[in-house]
């Protein structure tokens, strides 16, 4: 009997009017149908509903990525970054219509992942058994997704995060608010390929508005996912996303 069928959250492609809503199997590994259609994509996953498969996750990753899996000292997360970059293949597969093992995935001095060769930007988040991906041939995507239990951190934190303006803002609004606009910031300074090298009080991110990149100059909107009970995740993309959930085979 094959594993119980795990779930895709996958957010809708954004400026064609298909989602990518039904799976197709194709050389023993489901394919996300309509990414190859879609503009933007974005997706999270539970690593728990994933792992029956994580030796074939495995045999997906190249040196590189196995060398960042062997580096990691808990099982937990040799198992989560396996399955991360297995699901990052396997999207931008679908994504450029070609094997997982074909995809040009490589990652820049900063660290972002880039997909050179190709038109598409791509972003990953992984905590705490949780993994998002997100996708676009339209412009930069950053995606972030932390575990809901480092809220009770982010009042420590405030300072770090919040603009002045948000400082006053968010001091009324308590750990959860900051947790939000946490995940908003990096979404977006992932996008712009800076990561934490840019200063998150040195930007502006309302949910569900749009903001310049930093060094960048380029717009995002960004928008919270709606990312289960344990974690919360934002998602900097070229445009407003209309949210849809869908299943996916396997990985
Ligand atoms: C990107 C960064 C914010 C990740 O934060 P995190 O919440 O710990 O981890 P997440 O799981 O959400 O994201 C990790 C993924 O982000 C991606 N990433 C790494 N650096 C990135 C960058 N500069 N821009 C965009 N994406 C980046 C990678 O895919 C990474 O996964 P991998 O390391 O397994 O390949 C952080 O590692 C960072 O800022 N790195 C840049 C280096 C830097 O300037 N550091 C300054 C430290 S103060």
């Amino acid at each position: 009997m094959p594993p119980s069928v795990p779930t895709v959250h996958a957010v809708a492609p954004q400026t064609r009017a298909e989602a990518p809503e039904s799976v197709a199997e194709g050389g023993g590994w489901a394919t996300l149908a309509g990414a190859q259609d879609a503009d933007t994509c974005a997706l999270w996953l539970d690593v728990a509903d994933w792992s029956p498969w994580r030796r074939r996750a495995t045999a997906l990753l190249d040196a590189a990525e196995r060398a960042r899996v062997e580096r990691m000292r808990r099982p937990a997360d040799r198992e989560m970054l396996t399955i991360a970059y297995a699901a990052h293949r396997l999207l931008l597969a679908s994504c450029l219509g070609r094997a997982p093992e074909a995809v040009p995935l490589t990652r820049d001095a900063r660290g972002c992942p880039r997909v050179p060769g190709t038109a598409w930007h791509t972003s990953l988040s992984h905590a705490d058994g949780a993994v998002a991906i997100a996708a676009s041939r339209v412009g930069p995507v950053g995606i972030d997704l932390e575990t809901r239990a480092r809220a009770g951190l982010m009042p420590e934190l405030a300072e770090r995060i919040c603009s002045p303006a948000e400082l006053r803002r968010y001091a009324a609004m308590g750990p959860e608010a900051l947790l939000a606009l946490w995940v908003r910031k990096e979404a977006v300074l992932k996008a712009c390929g800076w990561g934490l090298g840019v200063e998150m009080s040195g930007i502006e991110v309302p949910d569900g508005a749009s903001c310049v990149l930093p060094r960048d100059g380029r717009r995002v909107h960004v928008a919270m996912l709606p990312v289960g009970a344990a974690h919360v995740a934002a998602l900097a993309s070229p445009g407003p996303d209309g949210i849809r959930h869908v299943p996916w085979w396997r990985p």
